[in-house]
């Protein structure tokens, strides 16, 4: 896509640094003429056998990898640092010491180069993500944002400008896919593990609870849900099971349940702030279900949602390239030390 704005600061293009969690990334972002290069690696396997993401060693595997994906984007952009407008690194929220990596290497090269360091919200870099993709959505628009450590929804009436409209009180949807994926007996990561046993399995066989439906308001709540499915997997073990098709009846109803819950409430927060357009981003973005569901509703309601590409709704450098962009053209003062923030609201941003 190229950008429209009307440009404050002009820049050329801006390296982007994504170290918030367990994906090393990098990438480059052209203002005129889009992404350029994107590059990731994923630590899945070096947390695998530990059931989750283990914060020591995601920051020493950051380390390791960072460096050397730069180098590649840089390569495959044909530019050397110099030719840059910028470096953005995700500042938070995120792992505070894998986040420190993305930020004292995005100063360091920022310092080097003699350009701006932009510290970049990850959850804005998620919801402008689908701005990266051919046919954008303009503003305004309602975010719905489902990952790992999130589920919220946002009222973005312009790039800057959030309203935090409502949030999990507990479990992230992400965090209540792995969770009930680990009951259910699945590898980490378990999220699109669950998925795709959920496609063998009937939706209907369990009743399980659509959690805060019956209750106004757009704030979410998971963790029952995930006990009640715990509950019938105790249930199961007492009968000697549970069986293949249990586990997978199980896997399709808590999906169903999880996305009936999210399409409720996004068309809920549309009806709130008078909005026509939904962008769905974060890791659960990826949610088969979830995106033919919520395709669904707001066709029937002549609104449209936008996703970013697969790959660009769990973690990478190319939204942060894009935010860091964004950010630098609108007049975002640089960073001037290495700051991160494991907590930060997204409303706080201006
Ligand atoms: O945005 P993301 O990559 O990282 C965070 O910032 O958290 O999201 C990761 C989350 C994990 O909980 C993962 O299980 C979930 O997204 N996820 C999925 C699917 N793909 C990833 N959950 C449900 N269905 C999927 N297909
Ligand atoms: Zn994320």
């Amino acid at each position: 896509m190229e950008l429209q704005k009307n440009t404050a600061a002009p820049t050329g293009p801006v390296l982007g640094i994504e170290t918030s969690c367990d994906e090393t990334a990098a990438a480059v972002y052209d203002p005129a003429r889009g992404l350029l290069a994107h590059a990731l690696h994923s630590q899945v396997a070096l947390h695998a056998r530990y059931g989750g993401v283990v914060p020591e060693l995601a920051s020493r595997d950051h380390l390791r990898r960072l460096l050397p994906l730069v180098a590649g984007v840089l390569d495959e952009a044909a530019l050397e640092g110099r030719d840059l407008g910028g470096v953005a690194y995700t500042a938070g929220p995120g792992l505070i010491g894998a986040l420190l990596v993305g930020a004292t290497a995005g100063m360091g090269l920022a310092r080097a180069w003699g350009l701006p360091a932009i510290a970049v919200h990850h959850m804005e870099a998620h919801l402008l993500a689908p701005l990266l993709e051919d046919s954008p959505p303009p503003f305004p628009f309602v975010a719905l944002l489902v990952s790992g450590g999130h589920t919220m929804l946002v009222d973005v009436a312009d790039f800057g400008a959030y309203d935090v409209l409502g949030q999990t009180l507990d479990d992230a949807a992400g965090e209540a896919f792995d969770k009930t994926a680990k009951l259910l007996g699945l590898p980490y990561p378990g999220g699109p593990e669950l998925a795709r046993l959920a496609g063998t399995g009937d939706p209907r066989r369990y009743d399980l609870p659509r959690p805060m439906l019956k209750r106004p308001g757009l704030d979410f709540s998971f963790s029952g849900l995930k006990t009640a499915v715990m509950m019938q997997v105790r249930e199961l073990e007492q009968l000697g099971g549970p069986g293949d098709q249990d586990r997978a009846d199980l896997a399709a109803s808590f999906q169903a349940a999880v996305v009936d819950t999210l399409v409720a409430k996004s068309l809920r927060a549309l009806d709130a702030s008078g909005r026509e357009r939904l962008v769905v981003a974060g890791g659960v973005g990826a949610n088969e279900q979830l995106r033919a569901s919520l395709r669904a509703a707001l066709e029937a309601r002549g609104g449209r949602v936008y996703y970013p590409r697969i790959a660009f709704c769990t973690d990478n450098a190319a939204m942060v390239a894009l935010t860091g962009c964004l950010r630098l053209q609108s007049g975002t003062a640089p960073s001037r030390v290495v700051k991160v923030h494991p907590r930060w609201d997204l409303a706080s941003l201006v």
